[in-house]
């Protein structure tokens, strides 16, 4: 199985931006975390980040075919974006949301997600283990699929 983890705008910022909420841990950090599970569970990853609605949307459409599973950190573009919704629709690639943080324990506007719509299922709260715990998850429900 081949996944691509995909990380949207502010995640670049990852360790430095508002510790106390999302953690010490650096993206580069979890990219190293999320190759080493991959290689743990038998499946090869992708990791990219981008600040950019639309080079997030390219990134869907280019994995469409061509990869698993998708797990994705869209940051603030979960509670804004129909674009990137329907990217995920039209890739019909099985899709996990991820959050570092449990956003329906912060303000009302982050309860609202446009990915949970169209996602096998969401995982957040857990921090950086959220990325772990959602390549484990994707594994079992690819598997399960007999895909
Ligand atoms: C986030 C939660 C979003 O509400 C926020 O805009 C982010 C990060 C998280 O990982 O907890 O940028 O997706």
């Amino acid at each position: 199985h081949r996944f691509l983890v995909l990380n949207g705008p502010n995640l670049n910022l990852l360790g430095v931006r508002q510790p106390e909420v999302y953690g010490h841990t650096t993206l580069s950090d979890v990219e190293a975390m999320c190759l080493a599970h991959a290689e743990k569970i038998g499946v090869s990853v992708r990791f990219e980040q981008s600040n950019h609605e639309g080079v997030l949307i390219d990134a869907i459409h280019a994995a469409r075919g061509t990869l698993h599973g998708l797990i994705l950190n869209a940051g603030a573009y979960t509670h804004t974006s129909v674009a990137l919704m329907d990217a995920i629709s039209s890739a019909e690639i099985p899709t996990i949301e991820l959050h570092l943080s449990n956003t329906h324990a912060r303000e009302e506007f982050r309860h609202k997600s446009y990915i949970s719509r169209v996602a096998v299922g969401i995982i957040c709260g857990f921090g950086a283990r959220g990325y772990t715990l959602a390549m484990d998850a994707m594994k079992g429900h690819l598997d399960d699929l007999g895909a």
